[in-house]
């Protein structure tokens, strides 16, 4: 008997560690070590971010909802948060200081929403910050102050925007902890390494795949540190003219990515060999 009490009891235990008592409309709510509190409400239609939110939440997911904008006052009481997921809204205003008592965050997800201006405030709180993911929005501008105050951002996806030159992404390459850009399907025309003025120092990934790029010019070595550079199914007719002006300018060049276009291979990189990679497309006859 004693036996049964204890073993329903033990049952009763593990149930309230998994989820906490207490719960939240449209929201569930994990609990774990009463430390890491993990607060769940995506596919809730919310028109907006729940209030009352737990303060000591860590990690909030809201994805797929109808949210359509971020207010100043959703998570200024969140000051433990780590990791926001919003993606998969209507999102096209995030209010100027939005983010300025977060500044545990971690890791943004704002994927999927109808954001076209990233703007200078917009950001502004999230020194912690290590991912950005803004992918398939409409964003074709980028304020000049948009990410001065992100001091940890390493990974930065705008792939699926409408960015149309590697200039519109000077604050980009402004950002001094960046190692991973993605800009994949975006609008951009040229690729040339003359207007990029900045390079940070890590930045080691370049992705720039799946856009309209006729036209390569490597005139500068900007670029001289990149391990990693995709171009493939570069070009609107997969037809590229590709401008290497001294082949040391991409000397740190591991891999590139070439796949779905006609191009004859270069005499790229000056030290150890880079690998042409053309998976996922036909090598040039
Ligand atoms: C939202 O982000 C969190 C943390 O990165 C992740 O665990 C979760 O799967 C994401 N939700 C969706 C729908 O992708
Ligand atoms: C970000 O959101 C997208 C779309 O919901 C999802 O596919 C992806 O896994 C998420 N990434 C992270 C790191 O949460
Ligand atoms: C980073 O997060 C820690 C811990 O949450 C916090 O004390 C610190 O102020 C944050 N740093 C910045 C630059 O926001
Ligand atoms: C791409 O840019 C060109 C001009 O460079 C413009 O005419 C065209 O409308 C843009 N396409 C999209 C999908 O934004
Ligand atoms: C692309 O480069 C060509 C040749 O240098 C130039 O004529 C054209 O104006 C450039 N287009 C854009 C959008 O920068």
């Amino acid at each position: 008997m004693l036996f049964l009490q204890l073993f329903s009891a033990l049952i009763f235990y593990s149930q309230v560690q998994g989820v906490t008592p207490y719960s939240l409309q449209n929201c569930m709510v994990h609990e774990q070590w009463s430390k890491m509190i993990k607060v769940l409400c995506y596919h809730q239609n919310l028109p907006r971010v729940p209030s009352h939110l737990p303060w000591n939440v860590n990690n909030l997911d809201l994805s797929e909802n109808q949210i359509a904008s971020l207010r100043q006052s959703d998570f200024s009481k969140l000051s433990l948060l780590q990791v926001l997921n919003v993606s998969q809204n209507q999102i096209h205003l995030i209010e100027e200081g939005t983010f300025t008592h977060t500044s545990s965050l971690k890791i943004l997800n704002l994927t999927s929403n109808q954001l076209r201006v990233l703007s200078s405030s917009m950001f502004d709180g999230l020194g912690n910050l290590t991912v950005l993911l803004l992918r398939e929005n409409n964003i074709d501008r980028i304020e000049a102050s948009a990410f001065a105050h992100l001091m940890k951002l390493k990974v930065i996806d705008l792939s699926s925007n409408k960015l149309h030159s590697l200039n519109a992404l000077d604050v980009v390459f402004k950002v001094k902890s960046l190692e991973e850009l993605h800009i994949r399907e975006n609008n951009i025309t040229n690729f040339t390494t003359k207007d990029i003025v900045n390079v940070p120092m890590w930045l080691r990934e370049l992705d720039a795949s799946h856009n309209p790029v006729s036209f390569i010019d490597v005139a500068t070595d900007a670029l001289y540190r990149l391990l990693s550079l995709d171009l493939s199914f570069s070009g609107t007719h997969n037809h590229i003219t590709w401008i290497i002006q001294d082949p040391c300018f991409l000397k740190g060049l591991k891999r590139l990515y070439l796949g779905g276009i006609f191009m004859t291979p270069l005499d790229i990189g000056c030290g150890p060999k880079t690998e042409l990679l053309f998976a996922r497309g036909d090598p040039p006859k």
